[in-house]
């Protein structure tokens, strides 16, 4: 079975490629029968590369070894598939990165190809070159538009179009939308990235889209923040962000008819993989019943333990009873942060 490609573009740079890309591969290679690779096409700013280099201890040195990489692919105008292109497992989705080393620096006349059909010619090279063993094959192209862009677009299935919600940001969606779509007839998506005001699932709503519309993906301060850190995926686990981008993915999933549906990951309160994996066979329903239940016990076992006259005597001395309170809400605050830190 021949893979699914599918391009992420955007107008204007940093709307949220890379990061989608990624997360959307790691969602998709957890998925039975859905091996999927990303591949870094966007060799000068080099994002997704950017995020091995975090992952594998900042060792400026990525592949090691007699491989290539998407740059020496393009700079060599490869016309004809190859055995030892560059592919590193990443979690659970593989990746061909950009360049060898990270701060490698790359002479542009050399590497961006000068017109549309060698653009096409090289890159077709470079996904046969991966084989059949793929699902998916997730293309992170820059941003903006050139021949490469263009080229990624027609081997695809469909391109998706991250932009914010600012006027800038569509206006040059929109540019590059028709410019895509007067190159061929690949159908181009969009996808709303960055929304603020979305707290919940109950605030996506389920009005009327354009058919071209996947959806809108929440604005998190936290995944901004831990993007390229050791906490990161701890931090997309649970997230209302990779709740959105799964709902997104189904979205497209029954438009293209494509045989992969995501399961809908559960939004955790706590937002913690491993405290998540420890309440994860727990359903809503359960939780709150924990709750109370625990509560309950402390209040049980506590009565057991201390006897009705300490009880009585809290209540001649509020003070202390109120200390008590501040306490338990201290220790309860303290385990919370501790979990989240972690
Ligand atoms: N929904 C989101 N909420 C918060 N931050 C986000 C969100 N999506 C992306 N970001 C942040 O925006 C920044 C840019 O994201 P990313 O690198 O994925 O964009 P890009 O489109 O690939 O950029 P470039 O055009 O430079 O390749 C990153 O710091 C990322 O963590
Ligand atoms: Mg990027």
């Amino acid at each position: 079975m021949s893979p699914t490609i599918l391009n992420v573009v955007s107008g204007k740079g940093g709307t949220g490629k890379t990061l989608l890309a990624c997360v959307l591969a790691d969602m998709l290679g957890n998925a039975a029968d859905s091996r999927t690779v990303v591949v870094d096409l966007d060799f000068f700013v080099r994002g997704l590369t950017s995020l091995l280099y975090f992952h594998q201890d900042e060792k400026l040195e990525i592949t090691g070894g007699d491989v290539v990489t998407v740059a020496h692919f393009f700079a060599k105008k490869q016309a004809v598939p190859i055995s030892n292109l560059a592919v590193l497992k990443y979690r659970s989705f593989d990746v061909v990165p950009a360049v060898d080393r990270i701060d490698e620096r790359l002479n542009f006349d050399d590497i961006g190809p000068n017109t549309q059909e060698e653009a096409r010619r090289i890159l077709s090279s470079l996904i046969r070159s991966l084989g059949n063993q793929y699902s998916y094959i997730i293309l992170d192209s820059r941003a903006g538009y050139d021949e490469l862009v263009s080229a990624a677009h027609e081997l695809s299935r469909a391109s998706i179009c991250v932009e914010e919600q600012d006027p800038i940001s569509r206006i040059t969606s929109e540019n590059l939308i028709s410019q895509l779509s007067a190159d061929s007839r690949v159908p181009v998506f969009r996808l709303v990235n960055k929304v603020r005001g979305i707290r919940s699932v109950t605030d996506f709503r389920s009005g009327s889209q354009s058919v071209t519309d996947l959806g809108l993906i929440p604005f998190d301060m936290d995944i901004l923040s831990s993007f390229g850190m050791h906490s990161f995926w701890d931090t997309v686990a649970g997230s209302l962000y990779r709740w959105a981008l799964a709902k997104s993915w189904n979205v497209l999933s029954a438009k293209l008819q494509l045989k992969t549906e995501l399961q809908m990951p559960r939004v955790s309160p706590v937002v913690d993989e491993r405290a998540e994996s420890i309440l994860g066979f727990l359903g809503t329903k359960e939780r709150v019943l924990f709750a109370y239940g625990a509560l309950l016990g402390v209040l049980g076992i506590g009565y057991g333990f201390v006897g009705r006259e300490v009880l009585l005597a809290l209540r001649e001395d509020p003070t202390r009873a109120a200390s008590i309170a501040i306490g338990i809400a201290g220790i309860t605050l303290a385990t919370f942060a501790s979990f989240k830190k972690r």
